[in-house]
C-alpha cells in the first residue's frame, strides 16, 4: 500500500498564470504590443459557453486582449471561414481558437485548416501537428502540454519511463504521445480496440486516461506507484440523483495504488487555459520576432 499523492493542477495553473502575467507585462513594455486572443464559439453548447467565458476572463487577468465572437448554431460554414480569415488578417490578434465541437453541418478540418498556423494556439492545424511530429518548434495542443508539465513537476525526468496513453484523439491522445516521446518515454497508445487493455495499462509507469468514459480505468489496472493523469471530464448522475464530474479513472480505487494522481476537477482542466495563455504569448513573441 502506497500513499497516493494528489497532483494539484489548480495550484500549478495559478502559479503559471501569475508568472505569465509578469512576462506579458515585460513583453508589452518592451514592444508596445498587447498579445491578443480571439475565441470563436458557434452555437450555444452550455459546457463550451462556460469554457469560453473562463478563457476570456483569464486572458484579461493575464494582461492580454480578449476578443470573443459568438455565432448562432445555424451559421453557414463560409461565414465561419470568413471570420477566421478576417482574424488571420487582424494584427491585434496573435492567437485564434475555434471552440470545438462545431455544429455537425460545419467541416471541422476545413475550419482548422483555414487558421493561420502561426496563430493556431490550439495546435490543431496539420502544420503544427506535423511540426510537433518531426521535432520542430510548434504551437502544441494545450491539454497535452499541461499534462506533460504536471508529469515533469511530479517526476522530474521522464526519460526511459513506460507511458501508456488510453485514447487516440487528435486533441489529446496523439499529440500527448508525441510530447512523451520527445521526453524519451517508451510510449504506447491504447484505445477501444486494444487487446487486454487492463494488462497494457498495468505496464505503465505513467498512465493517461483520455477516452472520455467515466471511471473506465479501474484501480487494479494501475501498476503500484504509477503516476496517473486523468484527462476525462464526464458528467454523471449519482445514485442520489445529483450530477457530479468524474474522470476516466476510478479515483477512489486508485488510492493506495497509484503513486500520484490528478483529481477531477482541479487536475488537468485548469492547466489547459494556462497553456493556452502561454501559447498566445509565444505566438505574439514569434510575430514580433
Ligand atoms: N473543446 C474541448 N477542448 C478544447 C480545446 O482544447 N480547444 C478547443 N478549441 N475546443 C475544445
Amino acid at each position: 500500500m502506497v500513499e497516493t499523492r494528489l497532483i494539484d493542477g489548480k495550484a500549478f495553473a495559478q502559479t503559471m498564470r501569475a508568472r505569465l502575467k509578469g512576462e506579458v507585462a515585460v513583453f508589452t513594455a518592451e514592444t508596445g504590443v498587447t498579445p491578443g486572443l480571439a475565441v470563436v464559439l458557434v452555437g450555444e453548447d452550455p459546457a463550451s459557453a462556460v469554457y469560453v467565458r473562463n478563457k476570456g476572463r483569464q486572458t484579461v487577468e493575464a494582461g492580454m486582449a480578449s476578443f470573443e465572437h459568438r455565432l448562432p448554431a445555424n451559421t453557414a460554414q463560409e461565414d465561419v471561414l470568413a471570420l477566421v480569415k478576417a482574424l488571420n488578417a487582424d494584427d491585434d490578434v496573435h492567437g485564434i481558437l475555434v471552440q470545438l465541437p462545431l455544429p455537425s453541418h460545419i467541416d471541422t478540418q476545413a475550419v482548422l485548416a483555414t487558421i493561420d498556423p502561426a496563430k493556431d494556439v490550439d495546435g490543431f492545424h496539420v502544420v503544427n501537428a506535423g511540426r510537433l511530429a518531426v521535432g520542430l518548434d510548434a504551437l502544441v495542443p494545450c491539454t497535452p502540454l499541461g499534462c506533460v508539465m504536471l508529469l515533469k513537476d511530479t517526476l522530474g525526468s521522464l526519460a526511459g519511463l513506460e507511458a501508456v496513453v488510453v485514447g487516440r484523439s487528435n486533441i489529446v491522445g496523439k499529440p500527448l504521445a508525441q510530447l512523451l516521446l520527445r521526453e524519451d518515454c517508451t510510449v504506447t497508445i491504447a484505445h477501444s480496440r486494444t487487446r487486454d487493455l487492463p494488462g497494457v495499462c498495468r505496464r505503465a509507469d505513467i498512465l493517461i486516461g483520455a477516452v472520455g468514459r467515466p471511471e473506465m480505468i479501474r484501480g487494479d489496472w494501475i501498476k503500484p506507484g504509477a503516476t496517473v493523469i486523468d484527462v476525462g471530464i464526464n458528467r454523471v448522475t449519482g445514485a442520489d440523483g445529483k450530477n457530479r464530474l468524474v474522470g476516466d479513472v476510478a479515483f477512489e480505487e486508485a488510492q493506495g495504488i497509484a503513486g500520484a494522481i490528478t483529481p477531477v476537477p482541479g487536475g488537468v482542466g485548469p492547466m489547459t487555459i494556462a497553456c493556452l495563455l502561454a501559447n498566445t504569448l509565444t505566438a505574439a513573441r514569434w510575430r514580433v520576432g
